[in-house]
């Protein structure tokens, strides 16, 4: 891609970061992301609920409040009834209405595979927005989900993922991270995104490298949904965990120092959908950030490692006191 040139971009291609961010006024910024992608589960209504809250998510790790937003839709309206659209469209619009996002209109075309997601557009202050390029040395990593959706959605692929597991995962994948991103805001971070297709590592990674630092991760303190890991022991880790690895080994970047197997390595790559908040947070303001967390009713606050100051900007992963 060409180099963006335009000044009032404050945020656009150049630190993979979750949203471009356009400064109307020193008070006032527009935060823009778009997300979509095909079925993870079964049932149109959790799919548009989870894609709803997927394509959200690039708003509230940015520290910004979305206001509205269009639908993004694929359909083969000639091979499936039209009531699953409809399906999917309504989890979509009843995880917009508690964000307070209104859907404003939207784009359908016809698609052999269906696919959905949504164009969000929100507001924020210039100077509060929070990138991933800002995390420093002795800074404190929390997480607000646990991992292990990419697991669960290639264990339903395969049939064999128990309901109560799939359950759980929906439960993660369709809670916002709305009320996290205000407590996040209410404290002050000075680095976050969130956990997506890249996997933990890979988004911590996209972290660290914008930010010129390294992580440390204590892989016992990383949440996990429970039952995720007797199907990863069953080989459900999905093609894009191995080629998320791949990629972290060809960049050298990540050192395994707790005699991991393959399949936990997978898993702290596992590709997530609607994942949490990867927060970095200075260690002075770090219990006030898990209090604040916890107050604002988010699932699950684990302190999962610490930035620290290293120019070759590596991830260690550990396993104990970090
Ligand atoms: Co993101
Ligand atoms: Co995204
Ligand atoms: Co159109």
């Amino acid at each position: 891609m060409p180099p963006v040139l335009d000044e009032n971009v404050l945020v656009g291609l150049t630190t993979s970061d979750d949203a471009a961010v356009y400064r109307i006024n020193d008070e006032l910024a527009v935060v823009l992301t778009v997300d979509y992608f095909t079925p993870l589960v079964d049932d149109p209504y959790d799919f548009g609920r989870i894609a709803a809250a997927n394509a959200l998510s690039d708003a509230y790790a940015m520290g910004a409040n979305p206001v509205i937003a269009l639908n993004l839709v694929g359909f083969p309206s000639r091979d499936m009834p039209l009531t699953i659209m409809k399906e999917i469209l309504r989890g979509g619009s009843d995880i917009a209405a508690p964000a307070g996002v209104s859907i404003v209109g939207g784009h359908s075309i016809d698609d052999p595979e269906p696919k959905y997601g949504m164009v969000v557009l929100g507001f924020a202050r210039p100077a509060e927005i929070i990138t991933n390029a800002a995390a420093k040395p002795g800074d404190v990593l929390l997480l607000t989900k646990p991992i292990g959706t990419g697991v669960i959605a290639t264990a339903i692929k395969n049939d064999i993922a128990p309901p109560e597991v799939v359950e759980r995962a929906v439960e993660m994948m369709t809670t916002l991270n709305k009320s996290a991103s205000e407590a996040m805001k209410r404290v002050g971070a000075n680095s976050c995104t969130d956990v997506t297709g890249f996997g933990l590592l890979g988004h911590l990674h996209e972290m660290t490298w914008a930010s010129g630092v390294g992580g440390v991760v204590d892989c016992a303190a990383v949440p996990i949904i429970e039952g995720a890991l007797p199907l990863i022991e069953q080989d459900m880790s999905p093609g894009g965990a191995y080629r998320n690895l791949e990629f972290l080994e060809n960049c050298g970047v990540v050192e395994w120092n707790a005699g991991l197997n393959e399949q936990r390595k997978l898993l702290l790559v596992d590709p997530q959908t609607s994942g949490g908040l990867l927060i970095a947070v200075s260690e002075e303001r770090a219990d006030r950030m898990i209090s604040e967390l916890h107050r604002a009713g988010v699932p699950v606050v684990a302190r999962i490692g610490r930035i620290v100051a290293d120019t070759d900007r590596r991830i260690v992963v550990s396993e104990g006191q970090v």
